[in-house]
């Protein structure tokens, strides 16, 4: 039989009907523990994500929304395993905490989310896990970075905020295996729908879910997915060890916005296009960052490993910092604000906003970057908006 689709996936996987009620859609499971029949007597073994534990004891463990989320997003990834957490940062606290030890190395991207720097410099530093930032766009030096000091985990983000350069998922996947070296790629900025890393060899798929994936700005939400059933189980236990899972409302917020991923990024990715062209050819910007452009140095590399080439769209403007801070100021449609992936479109300045804290290290972004999240709006009225702000 032929396997289901992307979009079957993300409107079944995980979601078959309750099989209490027969609701169409997962309830809210609105709780926090559950009823033992007789002491460790647990209900729901192979329910809803509790496949992987005996049935429900403790929300904190398991809940029924949330392995449905963490059941689609398995499938979506192609994954043996997923599990949901309160926020990316969660998410990636949660897997550097399970898989690295105090003296442990980690490479990270030289072009990376400013909080995932933070991450590493202001939190796992003080607890001995070194880092060195590394272009992760170029196999040989993450091999050479490799040779001079082997690392436990390579960190990869692709395409990268807010630089939007692109990393060779699977080139990097061969060279952190032979240096037995765990490969992490933050797929945020493409989604599952675009990129997915782990049938390119990648260990760990990392996901804020507050962007592509929730898709509304409406909830905050971290995922990891992996291809090794044990590596979740350890996952798990520091999850539920440590205590940063999604709650229920979360998990059904992004459960619902999950089943429309494929159709929204299509549109994300039109109007993207349309958007850097006309960035590309106008005279008050200096430089376009999009990988779906011809002249991006990843562009190859983009369109061997992902499907589309996402939504997001940053550039230098030619006049500099002020003028990226008003332009920011400027637009009637693109809200200025932080965050990414929504319907609407966002504008921000990288350098004062989400990159702040990457500040005078080898991640720092240039001041006059504009990054913008290009939102599912009818595409003239997205380019109206952006010419008359750089007017
Ligand atoms: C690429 C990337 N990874 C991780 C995160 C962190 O996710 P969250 O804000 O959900 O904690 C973000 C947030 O902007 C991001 O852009």
């Amino acid at each position: 039989m032929r396997a289901d689709g992307f979009e079957t996936l993300a409107i079944h996987a995980g979601q078959e009907p309750d099989p209490v009620t027969g609701a169409v859609v997962p309830p809210i499971y609105q709780v926090s523990t559950y009823k033992q029949d007789g002491v460790g007597g647990l209900r729901g073994a192979g329910l809803h994500g509790a496949g992987w534990n005996e049935g429900y004891e403790y929300s904190r463990s398991a809940n029924p929304t949330r392995g449905a989320l963490e059941d689609c997003l398995a499938a979506l990834e192609g994954g043996a395993r997923a599990l949901a957490f309160a926020s990316g940062m969660a998410a990636e606290d949660c897997l550097l905490r399970t898989v690295c030890r105090p003296g442990d190395h980690v490479l990270i991207p030289v072009d990376a989310y400013g909080g995932t720097y933070r991450l590493h410099d202001k939190v796992f530093a003080n607890w001995g896990v070194s880092y060195l930032p590394v272009p992760m766009s170029e196999p040989e030096a993450v091999r050479n970075a490799l040779a001079i000091k082997p690392a436990r985990v390579v960190w990869v983000e692709t395409p990268t905020n807010p630089l939007l350069s692109v990393a060779d998922i699977s080139a990097l996947a061969n060279i952190a295996r032979e240096s037995g070296a765990l490969l992490v790629v933050d797929n945020t900025f493409a989604s599952p729908y675009l990129q997915q890393p782990l049938a390119l060899g990648a260990d760990v798929v990392v996901h804020s879910t507050t962007k592509y994936i929730g898709g509304h700005s409406d909830v905050l939400g971290g995922a990891l997915v992996v291809r090794d059933t044990g590596l979740g189980e350890h996952l798990s236990f520091t999850q539920n060890a440590t205590g940063a899972a999604a709650g229920p409302f979360d998990a059904w917020l992004t459960l619902r916005g999950v089943k429309t991923l494929g159709v929204r990024m299509d549109r994300h990715c039109q109007n993207a296009v349309r958007i850097a062209d006309m960035l590309a050819a106008h005279t008050r910007v200096a430089e376009v960052f999009y990988p779906g452009l011809g002249s991006h140095p990843g562009h190859e590399v983009a369109a061997k490993q992902m499907r589309g080439f996402g939504g997001m769209v940053s550039f230098r403007h030619r006049e500099g910092e002020a003028e990226a801070v008003a332009f920011c100021g400027r637009t009637r449609l693109f809200t200025l604000g932080e965050s990414l992936g929504g319907v609407e479109s966002l504008v921000e300045h990288p350098a004062k906003m989400t990159h702040a804290s990457a500040a005078g290290s080898a991640l720092e972004v240039p001041a006059d970057l504009v990054r913008l999240s290009v939102g599912i709006e009818t595409c003239d009225d997205l380019l109206e908006d952006l010419r008359s702000a750089l007017r």
